[in-house]
């Protein structure tokens, strides 16, 4: 059965009073009508997606002058390049005279963006360089007719953007991450393997799935038997604890085991979610792979493992699971209102081989197996939230609080959002 998502007789008052509802009950599942609706969508893609910092690439993607790769957002493109000075930039794929894509391939090697309508030709970091017989135009200025610039920072290697001319800094949220992050070495790291996941459901499904472990147990036996997220942390507590002790020494990392938290509504800004702790996992299991043996070399100044994983959020759609040998990052963008893309990207040591040091099969063995498992509980919940008899059930305390988290901030932005409540 094919799903299509709808909601007729849509409207801005019907959306204010679907917010009064969901405030008013926080601690219940949200309404389906926030899955179903395209002006719920468009909101959304307004107020908090083009809000947000988002991670786009490694800067190892794009090495040298001329590299870029485009990132699809929704339904616009975004162009990340690299000039001929070095430098990074992110600018809008749309041409400043009628809108054309002036970049079809995902990646490659330019010297210039040329528009394919009218010939109108861009540089690298998107200042314009020609427009082709605008010269009987007296009123026409080259200078003000660049790409539209987007705001990009490099943390580490990790390119992140924001379309919002207006965002909040965000190097310094992240600074939050320095120690256990910088362990790492990431600006210097591999990216071994990534792969996008096309889910057939709306983003906010795919990203609740993930903010929450409650399903784990039951959906992911690989994964529930090596990490201690799954349980209670009464459960778990001793197995943490004695991880958490030995860390900073095992790994010769001093602050391994930092924890902070300032995510969504507590974020320093808008979109600016910076997140990191360290848990558990099981004994005599070392890393995140099939049976929880090292698939790589340590990564960065790491010098042994500890029986921990580090988790991190980085903005409100961007995730980093650290084990001692290899990260996972996992980012999550809107597609339409009834697609999303997951991209996981697997770093590796900057100067491990394929086929030598690691095998990218058993590199990314355990996250995929994960993923697929959760496109396919992922699509249930789709097709139950999208019948009319849906009636949304409690979360669980504990094990649902951060994507809680997430909703309360979903629901407060929407709200400010709408007209007359920018003040409240
Ligand atoms: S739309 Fe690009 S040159 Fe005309
Ligand atoms: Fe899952």
């Amino acid at each position: 059965m094919t799903l299509i998502a709808t909601d007729v007789d849509d409207s801005i008052e019907k959306l204010s009073s679907k917010l009064s509802a969901e405030l008013a009950r926080p601690t219940h599942a949200i309404d389906p009508y926030f899955y179903r609706s395209h002006l719920v969508h468009e909101r959304e893609l307004e107020h908090l997606i083009f809000r947000s910092w988002i991670y786009a690439l490694h800067a190892s993607e794009i090495p040298n002058k001329g590299d870029y790769q485009l990132l699809e957002i929704g339904e616009d493109s975004i162009i990340i390049a690299r000039d001929d000075q070095g430098e990074l930039h992110g600018m809008h794929n749309i041409c400043r005279h009628r809108g054309a894509a002036v970049c079809e391939a995902p990646c490659g090697n330019r010297s210039t963006f040329v528009c394919p309508y009218h010939g109108w030709v861009y540089n690298l970091d998107g200042s314009m360089r020609a427009a082709r017989e605008m010269h009987v135009s007296s009123e026409f200025d080259a200078q003000d007719h660049g790409l539209k610039k987007i705001r990009l920072v490099n943390y580490m290697g990790l390119v992140f953007i924001n379309c919002d001319p207006n965002a909040v800094d965000f190097i310094g949220p992240l600074s939050n991450l320095d120690k256990p992050l910088g362990a790492y070495q990431l600006a210097s790291a591999k990216v071994a393997h990534k792969k996008t996941y096309h889910i057939p459901a709306n983003w906010k499904l795919v990203l609740e799935n993930y903010l929450e472990c409650y399903h784990c147990a039951t959906s992911h036996r690989a994964y529930a038997k090596m990490h201690t997220l799954k349980d209670l942390e009464e459960k778990v507590e001793p197995v943490v604890n004695a991880m958490l002790a030995r860390s900073d020494a095992v790994t010769g990392v001093d602050g391994m085991s930092t924890s902070y938290r300032k995510i969504y509504l507590e974020a320093e800004g808008f979109g600016a979610c910076s997140y990191t702790s360290r848990y558990g996992l099981f004994d005599g299991y070392l890393t995140g792979s099939r049976d929880g043996q090292p698939v790589a070399p340590l990564m960065g100044d790491i010098q042994g493992y500890d029986g921990g994983a580090g988790d991190y959020q980085m903005g409100p759609l961007t995730f980093m699971l650290n084990y001692p040998d290899h990260c996972v990052l996992y980012r999550f963008l809107p597609r339409t209102l009834t697609t999303t893309d997951v991209e996981i990207v697997w770093y590796v040591n900057g100067d491990a081989q394929a086929g030598v040091d690691y095998d990218v099969e058993d590199l990314i063995w355990l996250w995929d197996h994960t993923t697929q498992e959760d496109e396919y509980i992922i699509l249930r919940n789709s097709k139950g939230v999208n019948s009319r008899f849906f009636e949304p059930g409690p979360y669980h305390p504990e094990f649902e609080a951060t994507l809680q988290d997430f909703v309360h901030w979903y629901l407060h932005t929407l709200r400010q959002s709408l007209p007359n409540q920018a003040a409240s």
